[in-house]
């Protein structure tokens, strides 16, 4: 049976990708995001079950599909559509916040600093260890819908407050089960090289997540029991050093996960030039990226995520986000929505990137969707507005597309709706 909605009279589309099946935009296409207006006519949408089966004005749709049944019509005269927004990098499963060391670090502190102390991961993973399982995802589904009413509609999941093998499991498990409380697209990352536990070294920690680790997780991954996309490491001087994060990484490649991981965050470690020589499909952060790995990343086309809500907080220099789309980095956002980074907003993400990291509108908008979509893998079906694509939308009462990032930090009241798969959540 095939349930039909039509979506009428909106003033403006943002397709993204201007239906050329585009797995993301990089360099001068990021600016040509196929906006179609129309401020005579009214614009629709038509989506049968899942997809997006048509894109027109008014006229043009009610002509050519005349006399189908259409069993929901959503009006959104005046109303801007635009793909739900696919947030690239989150670590949304956590107890306890941290709101005495955002003081400390108002007052001077360093990241790495409190995380020396026993603070920062230390301190999340121990108050993680204490809480229950219900605790764990009774907070993380209300992140989750948190995420999916600000227009977040597929967003990417990192373990990382468990770190040893009986936590990290729970924490994947607990992230499995919240796709059953919200219907939010969730792509799942291994992440237990987050920290170091305290009573192992990084080598033997690395060898207990490339021996033990990542078989067990295999195990599971064929038993059908867990669903885990993507390979984590913080490759970080004091944390993984490179060879370190590159055991981790290609392990879990093994294993058949993809490569998307934390890297030249604090300091210049030589992340990208690695991330790039091993397959990575995307690299979170890149701060201290050099030179030579944006000439990397733009060869191998490996994803840069970045995450300006991070350096925003830390108060550390933002990426050199100009020089990589100029040097043909695909770049994409994320809100990093973590007890560090507190902020699961991508439309913050998007006016911070604009403000700090001298973004455009269309720049920001294409890295928070499709160009978040091939971070993940997911672009052949998710980030635009294309025919055949899942309809995962978002209708904005707003009197055009770039409110939404303008409006800082106060976007929610322009959402009037948000689609999940053709269904209004
Ligand atoms: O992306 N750098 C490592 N991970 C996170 C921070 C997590 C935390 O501080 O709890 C990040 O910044
Ligand atoms: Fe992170």
């Amino acid at each position: 049976m095939t349930l039909r909605t039509l979506i009428y009279g909106a003033r403006q589309i943002v397709t993204v990708t201007r239906n050329r099946n585009e797995k993301f935009l990089c360099g001068k296409d990021m600016h040509d995001i196929g906006i179609v207006k129309s401020d005579a006519v009214g614009l629709s949408l038509l989506i049968e079950n899942e997809d997006i089966v048509a894109i027109g004005t008014d006229d043009d749709i009610a002509r050519e599909f005349e006399g189908i049944e259409v069993d929901q019509k959503i009006d959104a005269t005046g109303c801007c559509i635009l793909p739900g927004f696919i947030d690239a990098h989150t670590h949304p499963i956590w107890a306890g916040d941290r709101v005495h060391e955002y003081a400390k670090k108002l007052a001077g502190a360093t990241y790495m600093e409190i995380m020396r102390e026993g603070g920062g991961i230390g301190f999340t993973v121990e108050q993680t260890r204490l809480a229950s399982d219900k605790d764990l995802l009774v907070s993380l589904v209300a992140r989750l819908k948190r995420m999916l009413h600000a227009g977040t509609t597929y967003v990417e999941c990192k373990t990382g407050y468990g770190l040893e093998w009986p936590d990290e499991l729970r924490l994947l498990k607990i992230l499995e089960q919240a796709r059953s409380h919200v219907p939010i697209g969730i792509s799942i990352t291994y992440c237990a090289a987050h920290a170091i536990p305290k009573n192992k070294t990084a080598e033997e920690m690395t060898d207990d997540i490339v021996n033990n680790q990542i078989k067990a997780l295999k195990k599971l991954m064929d038993e059908k029991e867990l669903n885990v996309n993507d390979i984590d490491v913080f490759c970080e001087k004091g944390v993984y050093d490179i060879e370190q994060s590159r055991r981790i990484l290609l392990a879990g490649k093994e294993i058949g996960l993809s490569i998307n991981f934390h890297g030249d965050e604090l300091n210049y470690t030589g992340s990208a030039e690695m991330g790039a020589q091993i397959g990575a499909r995307a690299i979170s952060h890149l701060e201290c990226v050099s030179d030579e790995g944006i000439r990397a990343m733009a060869e191998a086309k490996t994803v840069a995520v970045i995450l300006p809500h991070t350096g925003y907080t830390l108060r550390i220099e933002l990426p050199p986000v100009r020089r990589m789309i100029d040097a043909g980095v695909p770049v994409a956002l994320g809100t990093d929505a973590n007890p560090n980074a507190f902020s699961s907003a991508m439309s913050i993400s998007m006016n911070l990137a604009c403000v700090l990291c001298r973004m455009s509108l269309e720049e920001a908008l294409a890295a928070a969707t499709i160009n978040s979509a091939a971070a993940l893998g997911i672009s052949d079906k998710y980030g635009s507005i294309e025919v055949g694509k899942k309809a995962d939308l978002i209708i904005c009462r707003c009197p055009s597309w770039e409110h939404i990032i303008y409006q800082f930090g106060d976007h929610t009241h322009l959402i009037r709706h948000v689609l999940k798969h053709g269904t209004i959540v």
